[in-house]
């Protein structure tokens, strides 16, 4: 990390304390007659507060536990609830909790939702792979959103309806060989409802990204990436990092080029996963900053050539390597957090 980079961080953690101080008013604690109660009081005691770190599926998992960067607590290193191991300890230093949700939205939501009810927790640190949808995006690259959207709540509309206010995606014109009239008709996209503690329901579509949690991670765009897969196998170019660029998340593997092209020029989405959104609506639920990284495995569709080929391994211990420097910095940035 270059020493004027710490310097730019140095000024944000004020606002990153303030953050902090809101947050840690919650209560965090199972209800008195659980078994756990008394471990994860024990937990919440004498190592927190901690960052939640948030994956969906094994191969994500497996690049964080290959690493040997998380070192679990000798005290409580894990604790069990609802199907799911909430495993504890550091990570270069920092406190951190670590969590498998299992994969799309419903999973994704849940596991967060216990982690910032039950633990102390600050803030959530989600990683993992993705499909492209930007062909300036390459294989490996890692990209950090700072807004992600949820595009998989439609309204299905009916045949030869009048065009809504919102975005529509018209069957017809996928039609082939030429495009004509289809009875499934269209759909629009239609935001969602978000709730959170003190504010009146939202509509929104474009969730976004912690500012500040966002900041802090522009300063490390010159981390190395892994760009082989084995002593043969390297990818044409090194990964990157790539900020800024939007996300999306459905409860859908996209793996076709039309709806591919439909997603970056309707909303100039980059990414699609089965996740994000979710992680970052819980967050903002409860009012906790949240950021994501993830790293891109496939095309969503695009490209027949490299098409079978699936780089989920590379993507997402690229996509935790970012993660990773990214919890050690935001420790240094506040001291008040790890004492
Ligand atoms: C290296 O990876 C490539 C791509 O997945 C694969 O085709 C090849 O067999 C691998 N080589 C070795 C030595 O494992
Ligand atoms: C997509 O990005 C282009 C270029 O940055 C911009 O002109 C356009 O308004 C954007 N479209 C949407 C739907 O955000
Ligand atoms: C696609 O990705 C490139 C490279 O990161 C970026 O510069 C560009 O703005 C992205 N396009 C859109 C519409 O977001």
């Amino acid at each position: 990390m270059a020493v004027n980079g710490l310097r730019a961080v140095n000024s944000k953690a004020i606002v990153i304390m303030v953050v902090v101080l809101v947050m840690t008013q919650r209560s965090v604690q199972l209800r008195s007659n659980h078994p756990l109660h008394g471990v994860v009081d024990r937990v919440n005691e004498n190592g927190g507060p901690y960052i939640g770190l948030v994956m969906a599926y094994p191969t994500e998992e497996a690049a964080l536990q290959s690493s040997s960067l998380f070192l679990p607590s000798s005290d409580v290193p894990s604790v069990d609830l609802s199907g799911r191991r909430f495993n504890i300890g550091t990570i270069k230093g920092v406190a951190v909790i670590y969590v498998m949700t299992g994969e799309q939205t419903l999973n994704a939501g849940i596991v967060v939702q216990i982690l910032l009810d039950v633990f102390n927790i600050e803030g959530i640190v989600h990683y993992g792979t993705a499909g492209s949808t930007n062909d300036s995006l390459s294989l490996g690259d890692v990209s950090v959103p700072n807004y992600v959207a949820f595009t998989g709540s439609w309204k299905w509309k009916e045949f030869q309806s009048m065009k809504g206010e919102l975005p529509e995606l018209q069957f017809g014109s996928y039609n082939f060989p030429s495009r004509g009239d289809n009875l499934l008709a269209k759909v629009e996209f239609t935001p969602q409802q978000l709730y959170s503690t003190g504010q009146p329901m939202q509509e929104v579509f474009w969730l976004p990204i912690e500012p500040n949690w966002f900041s802090v991670a522009m300063l490390l765009s010159d981390i190395n990436l892994q760009r082989c897969i084995n002593n043969t196998y390297c990818l044409p170019e090194t990964p990157k990092v790539v900020y800024g660029l939007k996300g999306s998340t459905a409860d859908i593997f996209l793996d076709n080029a039309a709806y591919r092209e439909f997603l970056f020029k309707e909303f100039n989405i980059s990414t699609v996963d089965e996740e994000s959104s979710a992680v970052i609506m819980a967050s903002l639920t409860n009012g906790v900053p949240c950021i994501v990284f993830r790293g891109i495995s496939d095309l969503a569709g695009a490209g027949k050539r490299v098409k079978a080929m699936s780089l989920s391994s590379l993507a997402a211990v690229n996509a935790l390597s970012v993660a990773v420097e990214f919890i050690s910095l935001i420790g240094k940035v506040n001291p008040i957090q790890f004492h």
